[in-house]
């Protein structure tokens, strides 16, 4: 069962999808299902991130791994604390609650290799005063290295560049394949008749469509550039998909990839998301992509449902962002399942440090979670991409994954 709306989050929702209807009777009756989610997650004062919902955490609608266990960014910090030998610097896109920050930062100063600046680009202002009221705990010599950024820094740093469930926020094209075609899938209001579209959506106003398929023609078939990325796509995986197949393609990665390499000058980015190699990605099995709603701890596939107020996600294709990297001058110098990640990095040994019974105990089982291939152990990857740093990296000394890109 989903759990039902608030009244404060009924109205906010209402107000979201008004928005949208707006956007779509402006845009002649359709817009591409990337235009809706970004509406959805970033409509300024509106969208899920841009507005002030719960987000993360037990009480919000999902829980990352930093939020899991501290025992997963204080891998991460080791990772850091390799690239930052010589000194140095960490972004870090997309903080969420800051947790994951705060725990980085006590682990390096822990291990006497503080970054001389960590700088948060967020985009969500909500989430942003969380992070400033979680890193203002910190000793004072710790969170006076702290920087909030509202876009990307003009001077390159040299460090290391942090995401950890960024990727799959950004707004994603959806298409379905008709005669080896790639049809692209976008909202409409309910209410224009359209004979071929899907399922009414339980009364919310919207309805998916193909373009083109509106009465006024309104809509084009896909666009040059989602035809042109489908076809490339079509052609170079290792089995023919099949008719009907619908999934997703993220075509942000390469300009958002572009804006974070130019800030690298020298070090490390560490990706870290639920994703898979791209043929993987693509398997004809996966008829229906990946596309996943988050709303208080449920998982489901509707986007037309809880708009403005639920996380809307796509699972990321690591072969496009690895291209992405490549395309900028960057190496793929990692690329390996979280659990791997975290084995390399010493989640073992933090744990046998622990000797307080209980403590070991809720720590052992948090572990689990983020090792376990049916928790997050698998689902999630670690991808690290370099810019003129070849040290053999700790954190993927358990396993390749490269040559499956
Ligand atoms: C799923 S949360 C992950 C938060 C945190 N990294 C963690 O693991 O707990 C996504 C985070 O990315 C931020 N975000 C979403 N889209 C972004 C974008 N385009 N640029 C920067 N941050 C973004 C959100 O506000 C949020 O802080």
């Amino acid at each position: 069962m989903m759990p039902a709306l608030s009244a404060e989050e009924e109205t906010h929702s209402r107000a979201v999808a008004a928005l949208i209807r707006e956007r779509i009777a402006e845009a002649g009756g359709w817009i591409p299902f990337e235009r809706f989610m970004d509406l959805a997650l970033y409509a300024p004062g509106l969208g899920y991130y841009s507005a002030g919902s719960v987000k993360l955490g037990p009480a919000g609608d999902f829980v990352t791994a930093p939020e899991v266990s501290d025992l997963f960014s204080r891998c991460v910090a080791r990772q850091c604390a390799q690239v930052l030998a010589g000194g140095g610097e960490i972004l870090e896109v997309g903080a969420g609650t800051g947790r994951m920050a705060a725990v980085i930062l006590e682990s390096l100063a822990a291990l006497g290799a503080l970054p001389a600046q960590y700088a948060i680009l967020e985009v969500s202002a909500d989430l942003a005063d969380r992070q400033r009221q979680r890193l203002g705990k910190l000793p004072r010599e710790i969170r006076e290295r702290v920087v909030w950024r509202e876009r990307l820094p003009e001077r390159p740093i040299e460090g290391v560049i942090l995401a950890n469930e960024v990727l799959d926020a950004l707004p994603c094209r959806r298409f379905t394949l008709h005669g080896g075609e790639a049809r692209e899938l976008g909202v409409a209001e309910e209410s224009v008749p359209a004979a071929d579209e899907r399922a009414p959506r339980r009364g919310t106003g919207f309805i998916e469509r193909e373009a083109g398929a509106d009465a006024g023609g309104a809509a084009d078939v896909a666009d040059e550039e989602l035809a042109s990325a489908t076809a490339a796509l079509l052609r170079e995986l290792p089995a023919p998909l099949p008719e009907g197949y619908t999934s997703e393609i993220c075509l942000r990665v390469a300009p958002w990839m572009a804006g974070l390499a130019a800030c690298l000058s020298r070090g490390l980015m560490l990706m870290i998301d639920y994703g898979l190699p791209r043929a993987h990605y693509y398997h004809p099995q996966r008829m229906a992509g990946t596309l996943r709603c988050h709303f208080k701890q449920r998982v489901h596939d509707d986007p037309y449902i809880n708009i403005g107020v639920q996380d809307i996600t796509a699972w990321v294709d690591f072969t496009r962002v690895a291209e992405a990297a490549v395309s900028c001058g960057l190496e793929v110098s990692g690329f390996c399942t979280q659990a791997a990640f975290l084995l390399g990095s010493g989640i073992e040994q933090f744990l046998a440090e622990s000797t307080d019974t209980v403590e070991h105990a809720r720590l052992a089982g948090e572990a689990r979670r983020l090792l376990l291939p049916g928790e997050m152990g698998e689902a999630f990857k670690v991808m690290a991409l370099a810019r003129d740093f070849d040290a053999a990296l700790d954190g993927f000394a358990v396993q390749d994954l490269r040559q499956s890109l």
